[in-house]
């Protein structure tokens, strides 16, 4: 459905490759968590995939028509609207939605993320939480088939990512839609259908979440971390090369 075939990029004064023959495939329904330290190239995973950048070499190759949206990290900077309802408009507008379908997605994208009772309200008096929830409204009312959320919970705060990531998990049992997940947080990623691992602009790991968090040293080498039972079993000197769940964990202890 949307892939990447060996894809680089580089900037043009520049001479290191920030992306380097990265391949990957996301198939219908799927979730795709990308983890990797700061710097390992993973907002250029998104804006080649959106088509803000383009690749050096390589292909993005994906089907007729297919309908990408995403959300940044920023709760600041992607708002065009005044009110709730003007900025989804102006989204819709921009992909061509005719009018009278606009309301329906509207009030259907902010049931989905809580935040109907705000239609009225300025953006700009939001908290960063409600910011990246309408941010989210707005990417979901394009129906899109591919959404790419790019750390979209970092700048929260615990509140905020809690109730974000409820939202997250009730949209994956609900929406027909991929998702690919940029994230720093392992309680995020070990929830995706498949995880990719980033450094220095190479993917060095792909797999389920099971496969990719017993690897708890590699991880650590490249500057990550793995879910927290995994991490507490690991500090136990337990066996992790299983994967462990928390309710694993209580039970072992
Ligand atoms: N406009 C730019 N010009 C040159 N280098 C850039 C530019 N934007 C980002 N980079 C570099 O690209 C690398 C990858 O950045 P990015 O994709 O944002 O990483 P991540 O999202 O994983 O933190 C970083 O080393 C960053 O310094
Ligand atoms: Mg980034």
């Amino acid at each position: 459905m949307f892939e990447f075939d060996h894809v680089s990029f580089q900037y043009k004064q520049s001479s290191e490759r920030i992306i380097d023959q990265l391949s990957f495939q996301i198939q219908p329904t799927q979730h795709i968590a990308i983890i990797g330290a700061n710097g390992s190239g993973k907002s250029t995973i998104a804006k080649l995939a959106l088509s803000i950048l383009n690749p050096t070499e390589g292909k993005i190759k994906e089907k007729p028509n297919l309908k990408k949206s995403i959300v940044f990290q920023n709760p600041d900077n992607q708002f065009v609207g005044v009110t709730v309802e003007d900025d989804i408009a102006f989204g819709l507008e921009y992909h061509q939605i005719p009018q009278y379908e606009m309301k329906d997605r509207i009030y259907e994208s902010l049931e989905l993320v809580d935040m109907i009772d705000y239609l009225q309200h300025e953006v700009s008096k939001l908290s960063g939480g409600q910011k990246q929830r309408v941010a989210l409204a707005g990417a979901l009312a394009i129906q899109p088939d591919l959404i790419f959320l790019d750390e979209v919970t970092s700048m929260l705060d615990p509140n905020g990512r809690q109730q974000f990531g409820d939202i997250l998990k009730r949209l994956k049992h609900r929406q027909q839609m991929s998702m690919i997940q940029i994230t720093h947080d392992m309680e995020e990623a070990k929830l995706a259908d498949l995880v990719i691992v980033m450094n220095d602009g190479r993917k060095i790991m792909e797999g389920s979440p099971e496969e990719i968090f017993t690897r708890v040293d590699e991880l650590r080498a490249v500057g990550l971390t793995v879910p927290y039972a995994m991490r507490i079993a690991h500090e136990m000197g337990m066996d992790t090369s299983v994967y462990i769940t928390e309710d694993e964990l209580v039970n072992r202890i």
